[in-house]
């Protein structure tokens, strides 16, 4: 090899190396100091091994304000590119706090938007890991449009292919509505944090004290607002916790999930099933229960397990098939539905109907939560989501009536009405407007007054009572309608569902029959 080409090759090889170091040795160490892996670190965890391919590795910014052409890295912030997970394409970018505290230029969002563009032709995932300090201050407007464009294409993406960010540190202001557009959001605990403005201007705002923890930390926003899917103990588990989840996934909306091997046979009938709901139907017990025993064994990966516990989203696999599972909960508010629930199962439910990802719904609700604080709060429009949300999906829609299924509760969980394919019930399900002794007290008014004694009307109360049961609160009435396609026992779920997903997995449907550009989702 001549002098010349040899010089030139190492040139390309000495930049390469340069622009691994980020913002430098002591930052990558400040890095690693604070409990963070550096954002090349987190890219090499994720992915298969050797297949990452970056992008985009020497681009700098272009600002001359501040003083800032004199400080300057490989790469800008952040690092770009594509790989495998599992043997399946998806697209990275992977913000790098080392260098002017990973905030946004012009020419880090251009980075960004490239793989964002590049995902949607590929129809592959986009996985962001986010760790900045948000708009590069210096570049003013110029950073506020990289948001823009990014924002732009969280929305042309959404329903196309799954987005997927972490919060591996800092994202504050306007930063934090490219996650809150995505699918999905991880967090790690005590590292990260997301808030629109931090704890400094709430103090001078509001004369509040809070903790950055406390005000947008990953318990905060996994427990109490729901921004977050996902909290994580550190970057190792989060990244693994992304491999979990994009397992259920398909890469595309035109695609389905990847089937794995599944060992569990599919008419294993548990005995231990049937003696988990129990006849009485003020008697708590775990929907979880359930769950895990129908689907295939240790499959379960619940989405948001500590915001509104009153309902219990998250992926299974049935037979080796991916499945959006949705429960009420019993043991917390008696498995009614409220705001917080109604977002949590409409979003989850749009989330598996945008791609491929067959539903299994069960369902023991009393109805919606009353009072003023959820009627005050729109617990109606809240609530009106979750029937939007099941009457829109298209996907195979299989609903098991456990025990109560009571009033607009019943209808919204996805009841034959809305479109429900298949509906299985339990002997123990109650399909009627309301619980017995509630439905007495308001047809039977009159009768009650007319008691002389309160041993009197106590007695009319219970005689009345049985009657209304034996006629509604029953899977039987609903099954003479068609309106329950089979009662079933409990231990014979797995396998009835299972059947069902087989005659239905090719179930081909219009969301809606007459065209029209989108419809309007209730908020
Ligand atoms: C330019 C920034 C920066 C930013 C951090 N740095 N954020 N540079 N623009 N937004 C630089 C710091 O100057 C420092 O540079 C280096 O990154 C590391 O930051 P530190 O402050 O030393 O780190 P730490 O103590 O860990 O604190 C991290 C932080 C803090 C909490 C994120 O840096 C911070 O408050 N930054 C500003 C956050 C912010 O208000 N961003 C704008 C949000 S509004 P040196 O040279 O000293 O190493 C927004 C609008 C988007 O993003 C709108 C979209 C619609």
């Amino acid at each position: 090899m001549s002098e010349q080409l040899s010089e030139k090759f190492k040139e390309v090889l000495d930049l390469r190396e340069k622009a691994k170091l980020g913002g430098g040795t002591e930052a990558i160490e400040k890095q690693h100091k604070g409990g963070k892996l550096t954002a090349r670190e987190r890219i090499e965890k994720l992915v298969d091994k050797g297949s990452f391919v970056e992008v985009d590795q020497f681009v700098v910014h272009r600002c001359y304000d501040f003083d800032m052409e004199k400080k300057k890295a490989l790469g800008d912030a952040v690092v770009t590119g594509y790989a495998t997970v599992d043997g399946r394409p998806v697209f990275i970018y992977s913000q790098d706090f080392t260098f002017v505290g990973g905030s946004l230029s012009e020419m880090h969002a251009k980075k960004i938007t490239k793989i964002q563009d590049m995902a949607l032709k590929a129809g592959a995932p986009v996985i962001g890991l986010n760790d900045s300090g948000g708009a590069r201050i210096q570049e003013g407007i110029n950073s506020l449009a990289g948001y823009g464009e990014i924002f732009y294409r969280n929305v042309q993406a959404s329903g196309v292919i799954p987005q997927i960010i972490a919060i591996m540190g800092p994202c504050a202001g306007g930063a934090v509505y490219s996650p809150a557009l995505a699918d999905f959001i991880f967090m790690v605990r005590k590292t990260s944090y997301m808030f629109i403005t931090g704890p400094k201007v709430v103090k001078a705002a509001i004369g509040e004290d809070v903790s950055f923890e406390v005000l947008g930390g990953a318990d905060s926003h996994t427990k109490l607002s729901g921004v977050a899917h996902f909290a994580c103990e550190n970057d190792e588990d989060c990244i693994k916790q992304i491999k979990t989840l994009l397992s259920y996934l398909p890469s595309n909306n035109m695609d389905d999930a990847p089937i794995i091997e599944c060992a569990d046979p599919p008419d294993r009938a548990d005995e231990e099933l049937n003696e988990v709901v129990p006849a009485d139907p003020k008697k708590p017990y775990d929907v979880h229960d359930v769950i895990n025993h129908v689907f295939d064994k240790g499959s379960f990966y619940e989405v948001q397990p500590n915001f509104a516990m009153n309902a219990v989203v998250g992926f299974a696999r049935l037979n080796g098939r991916s499945i959006g599972v949705v429960a009420n909960q019993p043991m917390i508010y008696a498995g009614c539905l409220d705001i917080d629930s109604s977002d949590k199962i409409a979003r989850f439910v749009r989330t598996c109907d945008a791609f491929n990802i067959p539903l299994v719904t069960f369902v023991d609700v009393p109805g919606y939560l009353p009072g003023t604080k959820q009627e005050h709060g729109g617990v109606i429009r809240h609530g009106a989501k979750v029937i939007y949300a099941y009457s829109e999906a298209t996907v195979p829609k299989l609903t098991v009536i456990m025990r109560k299924s009571y009033g607009g509760g019943y209808i919204a969980m996805c009841s034959r009405h809305l479109g429900a394919d298949v509906v299985f019930a339990y002997p123990t399900a109650e399909i009627a407007v309301m619980g017995p002794q509630e439905a007495i007290e308001i047809i039977h008014r009159n009768e009650l007054m007319k008691a002389k004694t309160p041993e009197e009307a106590k007695e009319i109360i219970s005689r009345l009572v049985a009657d209304y049961k034996n006629k509604f609160a029953n899977p039987y009435v609903a099954s003479q309608l068609g309106y329950v396609d089979a009662v079933i026992l409990p231990k014979e779920t797995r396998l009835a569902l299972t059947k069902a997903l087989e005659a239905l997995i090719t179930k081909r449907e219009l969301s809606s029959r007459i065209p029209k550009k989108h419809g309007n989702l209730p908020a």
